[in-house]
């Protein structure tokens, strides 16, 4: 993590592109049925680790797609999403992991200390078969990418009507196959709301996509939990350009090329509530948890 300034001196910053076949217009104006809005209050790469911690806690709150949202509405909708909320369905938590998917996670050991968390988040495909004893096998929630949701709402309104993949007859069949399986959406305001805290809290232009999955995955679980350790999301001396611990796969993925990545890497490390040596031995972050901060 140390050559991030360097990334930036030698010019690698990110550009304010928007993706080709979006037009410009959508910036400024109100964006589609979930109320998302243009809502950059001024750059500054100076607040307060408190100051930054409750525009999180006012400006992005967490919030799934529910019935009644958008065109999620009539019969067959009413019994596709669970009837409890996430906070219900998980119960109160203490301390809670995140676990990047890193191939920096590689002969760390962390498995034990990630299992000793109350509940553990993992992304996407990541396994736990055979990589138990570095990144442990409990697993509470897992967030799978929702790119196609999230870039409807944005930039592509007339998606939810005509999509190129059927993402919500998919939705409805798997919920009628696993009823009780919590399984929620993450409404694309929360996306969008949290990328414009990452450009309020960052000077350069970030690309305007969404935040990734891991920085979605930090935010949720410090609004579900009293404490949160994110694993190899800060780099440790393991860095490798292995992207994935689970893949033989090399594409130095660390800072991101889609996702403003590198940026939402800077503000975690001015969240971070832990030491400098916790990130560079075990690739550790330590953040509060919202419900800890009295804004
Ligand atoms: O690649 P995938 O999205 O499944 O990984 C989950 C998340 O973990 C990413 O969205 C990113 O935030 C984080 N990650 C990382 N460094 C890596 C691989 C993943 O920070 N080498």
């Amino acid at each position: 993590f140390e050559d991030l300034p360097d990334r930036r001196a030698r010019g690698s910053r990110q550009e304010d592109v928007l993706p080709a076949g979006i037009p410009e217009v959508v910036r400024g104006k109100p964006r589609g049925w979930f109320g998302v809005r243009p809502r950059v209050r001024g750059r500054s790469g100076e607040r307060t680790q408190k100051e930054i911690m409750c525009a999180l806690k006012k400006q992005v709150p967490l919030s799934v797609v529910k019935l009644g949202d958008g065109p999620f509405s009539g019969e067959e909708w009413e019994r596709s999403f669970p009837s409890k909320s996430l906070e219900e369905s998980l119960g109160p938590l203490r301390s809670c992991a995140v676990v990047t998917s890193a191939g920096a996670l590689l002969n760390s050991g962390l498995g034990p200390e990630i299992d000793s968390h109350d509940a553990v988040l993992r992304f996407n495909s990541a396994t736990t078969d055979g990589y138990s004893v570095d990144v442990g096998n409990k697993t509470t929630l897992r967030l799978v990418n929702s790119k196609l949701l999230v870039m409807a709402d944005r930039c592509r309104p007339a998606w939810y009507k005509k999509p190129d993949f059927d993402f919500f007859k998919a939705y409805q069949k798997y919920r009628q196959l696993h009823p009780d399986q919590p399984f929620y959406i993450l409404s694309p305001s929360y996306h969008w709301n949290l990328w414009d805290l990452i450009q309020d809290n960052t000077v350069l232009n970030l690309v305007f996509n969404p935040p990734s999955t891991g920085m979605q995955g930090i935010a949720l679980m410090m609004n579900l939990c009293e404490k949160v350790n994110v694993y190899e999301f800060l780099p440790s001396h393991r860095k490798t350009s292995l992207c994935h611990y689970y893949e033989k796969h090399k594409a130095y993925c660390m800072y991101g090329g889609y996702h403003p990545l590198t940026f939402e890497k800077s503000l975690i490390k001015r969240l971070n509530q832990g030491t400098s040596d916790d990130v560079l031995t075990l690739g550790r972050v330590t953040l509060s948890g919202l419900s800890q901060i009295t804004c």
